[in-house]
């Protein structure tokens, strides 16, 4: 089944103004659920700007975006809103959790935003998350009080807690050491292969991107290549 397709979606800068440029010249892709792809590409290419796009936080100039099928050209912001915070969650490489929240509030605030009010279920699913990515002595700590690498991972709870359809992922290891980013990584992955999630991974590491199941590249406002990882033997 497919998650996400776009059909020559288009995005330029300073519409209107003399320094208007078109950064995105007509992304054709598909995403089939559960796939683990990343996307890679130099400085300025467009990634984030394609990622934004795919998340729902700014719309195409021109083409069509679909996300499980459904074209989302028509929907207004309130029916974007909705769609955003049900099908997709976001890592970014800065996390910008509350800092003076705890952890758990933390991951606990995108189904706050969903649902109006805390309650029983919402506090179990984000204790369940937290211990997945292993922090759940950490649950009570303020953001503040956490390392960067379990503060990244707390920011991965908390995509994860509305059981996204599509993960997007900016760069999620950016600023983080080898090890701790070999582990953000790992637990990526493993939530792609229990929750059968499709993630889009931004990453300038070579390495990580060869422990994607797909690599796309973007030069210049265009895909250039897209191609199944040889290096990586699937399992199951
Ligand atoms: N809000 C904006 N207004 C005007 N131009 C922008 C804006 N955001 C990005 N751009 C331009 O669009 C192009 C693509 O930027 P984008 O941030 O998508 O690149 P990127 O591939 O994510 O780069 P990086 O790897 O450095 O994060 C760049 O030329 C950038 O200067
Ligand atoms: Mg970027």
């Amino acid at each position: 089944m497919e998650t996400l397709r776009l059909e020559g979606v288009r995005k330029s800068y300073g519409i209107g103004t003399p320094v208007e440029t078109e950064v995105l010249h007509g992304i054709d892709l598909t995403l089939q659920r559960g796939e683990f792809a990343a996307l890679v590409g130099p400085s300025g290419s467009g990634k984030t700007t394609l990622l934004n796009l795919i998340g729902l936080l700014d719309r195409p100039g021109a083409g069509r975006l679909f996300i499980e099928g459904r074209e989302t050209s028509g929907l207004d912001e309130t029916a974007l809103t909705r769609l955003r915070g049900r099908a997709i969650g976001f890592v970014f490489q800065y996390h910008y959790l509350l800092p003076a929240f705890t952890a758990i509030e933390n991951v606990m605030m995108p189904i706050l935003a969903a649902r109006g009010r805390p309650d029983d279920a919402m506090r179990s699913t984000a204790e369940h998350l937290l211990d997945k990515v292993g922090l759940a002595p950490w649950r009570n700590s303020r953001a503040t009080e956490i390392s960067g690498g379990q503060q990244q991972r707390v920011a991965i709870a908390r995509a994860l807690a509305m059981n996204p359809l599509l993960v997007l992922a900016d760069e999620p290891s950016g600023n983080l050491d080898t090890r701790t980013a070999d582990g953000v990584f790992d637990l990526l992955r493993e939530v792609n292969e229990s929750s059968g999630t499709t993630f889009l991974i931004v990453t300038h590491d070579p390495r990580l991107a060869r422990r994607c199941d797909r690599i796309i590249e973007l030069v210049d406002g265009r895909i250039v290549s897209d191609r199944p990882n040889a290096d990586v033997v699937r399992r199951g």
